[in-house]
């Protein structure tokens, strides 16, 4: 979709739609105060009869609007300013252009207040690019169709990087959305081959042969219940000075999880698409660093697998020896995400990184114990989690810290093997999961994003028509630009 700034006064867009939005209890002022006027006060009219309030994510249409060159205007309500956040920005305009991607639109365009931030104004736009793709993509007669052309009234620079930003969701949306059939661990790689080449960034692509060769003995076992073969992805972006140590992050990219030979019933398996969305929300983001050119050097981490059974699947009692020499006993196969990341963490550390991040769909418990619609955050290093947290909260992504007691620990010990990959019973299982990849972080300054709930909705937001959301990609955009600021 093409996203173009908007010069024009809201009276001479020629557009098929144009939005408008305001804060709640606020005079008008700026683009609506002009509509207004053009309309002979129409606008005010609908306050005074309360056919409008300007809440947060409120649509009112007016069609053939007197005075105004565009088809029809749309009154969007951004609630209060006082509690208005990016992440308010982010779902409000998604509101707005998903309803008007109901039908097929050439040209809509958008006018803000004028005062908001560009950080603000950038994080609407991205919902905004956010609300007109579906999950849609194999329909014939689509939900959700993008406008031609997005015209955006404000400043270059809030364009340019909510233009950006809105390219990097919708980029690792559209990879979660895709069947698994048509996901699976090549084609990924190969997507990634394409953003790297598209936006300068160094790539490695691990093959079977090569993972076999650095004794990746964990990722590997979980890939052999699949026909296709696994892949580990590297990319590197440097932003910031030669020699300076790394931004890591790290992905959990199991493009479909069956559970293996623990095998999951059909409603827990139905989503399982989107056990890549670690891997993908990585990949969206290193896109965005490097469009962005953020002053600051990253690398990013995505182990692909899949997990399903087959004659030569790995099993239960299983010891396997991961790359960094720990020895794993197997107990359940639908643990395998962890066991995929202790080898792509160990790789990791060969980066010599300052500090390492990882996103994975790791557990329901985590989901059980935070909803859906929060992330769980679990670290070695509580000044390093403190601001990550600061960054998800700067985006309005719901994140919360869960503890790492040592107890959590004594849980995965094994009398077989170094450490198993459950704990003691299903309790605290987002904790346990966490404890097992500290073992393979080396004391590094780690912290890890349980995002099992908030990456994939099964039902309606107001903002998007359900499947995956993007989240945590604008989070991790938003850490390595707080990392070049401090540099
Ligand atoms: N991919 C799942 C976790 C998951 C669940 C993601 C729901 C998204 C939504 C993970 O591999 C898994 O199966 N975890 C098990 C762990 C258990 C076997 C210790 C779980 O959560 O049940
Ligand atoms: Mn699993
Ligand atoms: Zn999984």
């Amino acid at each position: 979709m093409n996203v173009a700034p908007l010069t024009d006064l809201v009276t001479d867009v020629k557009a098929d739609a144009i939005v408008v939005a305001r804060f709640e209890n606020e005079p008008l002022d700026g683009p609506i105060a002009a509509a207004d006027k053009a309309l002979g006060g129409l606008i005010s009219k609908m306050i005074e009869f309360q056919q409008t309030s300007g809440k947060y994510a409120e649509l009112r249409t007016i069609f053939a609007p007197a005075g105004l060159s565009a088809k029809r205007l749309v009154l969007l309500g951004l609630g209060d300013r006082e509690t208005f956040h990016q992440g308010r920005a982010m779902a409000a305009c998604g509101a707005a252009s998903r309803n008007l991607a109901a039908e097929k639109l050439d040209r809509v365009a958008f006018y803000l207040p004028n005062d908001l931030s560009n950080e603000l104004a950038a994080a609407a736009l991205c919902g905004a690019l956010q609300g007109m793709q579906g999950q849609d993509l194999y329909r014939a007669e689509k939900k959700i169709n993008p406008c031609g052309e997005l015209l955006w009234a404000g400043d270059a620079e809030a364009i340019r990087i909510g233009a950006i930003l809105g390219g990097s969701v919708n980029l690792t949306r559209r990879l979660v959305d895709e069947p698994p059939s048509a996901m699976y661990p090549e084609t990924f790689a190969q997507i990634a081959e394409t953003v790297a080449k598209d936006c300068g960034l160094e790539i490695e692509v691990w093959d079977q042969e090569k993972l076999t060769a650095e004794k990746c003995g964990s990722l590997l076992a979980v890939a052999r219940g699949s026909v296709k073969p696994p892949r580990l992805v590297i990319m590197r972006y440097q932003g910031g000075p030669a020699g300076s140590a790394p931004l890591a992050l790290v992905g959990k990219g199991v493009t479909f999880d069956s559970g293996g030979l623990s095998i999951k019933p059909t409603d827990g398996m139905k989503t399982m698409k989107c056990d890549m969305a670690g891997a993908a929300t990585v990949l969206g983001a290193m896109q965005a660093i490097a469009q962005l050119k953020l002053p600051v050097n990253v690398v990013g981490l995505m182990g692909l697998v899949e997990n399903l059974l087959d004659g030569d699947a790995y099993k239960l009692g299983d010891v396997l020896t991961a790359r960094s020499g720990k020895t794993i006993e197997v107990l359940n196969t639908d643990a395998e995400g962890r066991l995929v990341l202790a080898d792509v963490l160990n790789v990791a550390l060969d980066e010599k990184p300052a500090h390492l991040i990882d996103l994975a769909t790791l557990t329901g418990a985590c989901v059980v114990a935070l909803g859906t619609d929060t992330a769980g955050l679990m670290t070695n290093d509580q000044a390093w989690c403190d601001q990550v947290k600061t960054a998800s909260h700067t985006c309005g992504e719901a994140a919360w810290q869960l503890p790492m007691f040592p107890e959590f620990g004594d849980q995965i010990k094994s009398e077989v093997a170094d450490i198993k990959n459950v704990g003691a019973g299903r309790w605290g299982g987002a904790m346990t999961a966490a404890k097992f990849l500290e073992e393979f972080v080396d004391g590094v300054s780690w912290t890890h994003i349980d995002i099992a709930g908030p990456s994939f909705v099964e039902g309606e937001k107001t903002w998007t028509g359900g499947g995956a959301t993007g989240a945590f990609v604008r989070t991790l955009v938003e850490v390595a630009a707080a990392q070049g600021r401090a540099s």
